[in-house]
């Protein structure tokens, strides 16, 4: 990393500071030693401005559409390798070899089950708890299942925990569903490779035979694929910010479970298909686009817009293939809910409105679509993002752990509520 400097007048003050560069991307400036100089903190609420961490992960180039995950295109990696091929990559550092990549799938394939006493923990939820709910009990839950893989000063359990979390959440995931509809759960089947694994622990039933679909099984894995990791989102830097406490490996990933779930994150691909359900026909269209313009409304056209990719979502590319293969295996060709979809994504990219604004559809729109098809319920499609999701919050909090200059998170703030004042006896007041 290559060091310049800049300096700043804050008043009558005038402090240097120490302009980073990274590989690529934007410079930064570091401004830890600002509050120190000048008795100033910075205001940026959202964090517009404010790298949070250094990272070797993930980059994203939100005006180009460009996102790499250790160097390598989304494209590359979604086109030629599986899901556990990105996993390892997090994980590791590199793409594995055929040996290693073996060896991965193994490991993470022998880790699939959960502790049988899960089971009854699931009993205690209400059949028609949302999947997320039961995710976030769920996945927190294992640290009081697993005491062995919770200490984070030891590099071998962080990786246990690691591999676990990678391997049991399809299973977890699958049991929420299982659980809400009613039928027994389904153990995984260790000769399934992931995404077929998970979609047959998801729709086998005891008494039938199920057969994986190829098609839709490489669409799933792809869905992962896409999902993976995304940098420094709200989900990611909230795992980041619960382990900078100390806290133990499963209770962070809960914490981003919890955070992934809001409709402005992992929850827009829930929401927008309940927006495309609640617009139900083209004809209706022009109502919901003017009341996504009207600023008195607080209506937001779900599954459009990305605080980051401002031009496009590589991912939304891939996915919108992806979907189209999807459709075609399954043979629907007339669904009103993919007219809707189609019609709302043409005037999304010709409409000034979207256009100036660069409200692109991104990948929760088309990977939306592409679960509905393969017969998940709206209420799954979160929890899927979480199973995707988890190797990237693992990677991102082992980098943290592993970080020298790591501390606790401890963001300030700008106070404008009241001054000092003494407290009036309760008669007074
Ligand atoms: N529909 C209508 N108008 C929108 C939308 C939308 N989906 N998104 C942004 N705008 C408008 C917004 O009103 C504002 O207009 P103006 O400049 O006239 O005030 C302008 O676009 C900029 O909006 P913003 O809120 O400053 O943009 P942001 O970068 O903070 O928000 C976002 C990004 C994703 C939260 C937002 O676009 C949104 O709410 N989208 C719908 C939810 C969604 O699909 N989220 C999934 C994101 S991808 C999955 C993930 O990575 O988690």
């Amino acid at each position: 990393m290559s060091a310049k400097s800049g300096s700043f007048k804050i008043g009558d003050t005038t402090v240097d500071m120490p302009v980073k560069s990274g590989t690529i991307g934007p410079d930064v400036i570091d401004i830890g030693k600002l509050y120190n100089e000048t008795g100033c903190f910075t205001f940026d609420p959202g964090f517009l401005s404010t790298a949070a961490c250094e990272s070797k992960i993930t980059y994203i180039d939100g005006d180009e559409g460009i996102l790499l995950h250790r160097g390598y295109p989304i494209e590359q990696l979604a086109d030629h390798g599986d899901f556990l091929e990105t996993c390892y990559l997090l994980l590791y550092g590199e793409l594995p070899t055929s040996a290693q990549k073996a060896e991965f799938d193994y490991t993470v394939t022998r880790h699939t089950m959960v502790h049988d006493q899960m089971s009854r923990f699931f009993q205690g939820f209400r059949r028609d708890a949302h999947p997320m709910a039961v995710m976030v009990g769920a996945v927190g839950a294992l640290a009081a299942f697993y005491h062995d893989s919770t200490d984070i000063n030891d590099p071998t359990q962080r990786m246990i925990a690691s591999i676990r979390m990678v391997a049991k959440m399809p299973t977890l995931a699958a049991m929420a569903y299982k659980y809400n509809i009613g039928q027994p759960f389904v153990y995984p089947k260790n000769d399934l490779d992931y995404a077929s694994n998970f979609l047959r622990m998801c729709f086998a039933v005891p008494c039938e035979d199920y057969k994986v679909n190829p098609v839709l099984a490489r669409a799933l894995d792809r869905i992962f694929t896409l999902h993976a990791d995304h940098e420094q989102n709200a989900s990611t830097s909230t795992v980041r910010l619960a382990g900078s406490t100390g806290a133990n490996p499963f209770a962070c990933i809960a914490a981003g479970i919890a955070a992934l779930w809001g409709p402005a994150h992992g929850g827009a691909n829930e929401i927008c298909l309940k927006m495309l359900m609640e617009i139900g026909t083209v004809d209706r269209i022009p109502h919901f686009i003017a009341r996504a313009k009207d600023k008195n409304d607080p209506f937001r056209l779900m599954g459009f817009g990305h605080r980051v990719y401002k031009n496009f979502d590589p991912r939304a590319k891939i996915m919108h293939k992806t979907c189209h293969e999807v459709l075609a295996e399954l043979g629907i060709k007339d669904d009103p809910l993919l007219d809707v979809a189609m019609e709302l994504e043409r005037i999304a990219l010709s409409d000034p409105y979207f256009v100036e604004r660069k409200l692109y559809p991104n990948v929760d729109f088309y990977s939306g679509i592409t679960l509905k098809a393969m017969g998940f319920p709206t209420t799954m499609f979160t929890a899927l993002f979480a199973v995707a999701r988890t190797v990237g919050w693992i990677a991102q909090w082992t980098e943290m752990i592993g970080d020298p200059h790591q501390k606790i998170g401890r963001p300030r703030q700008l106070y404008t509520g009241a001054p000092h004042r003494d407290y009036p006896p309760i008669g007074k007041r």
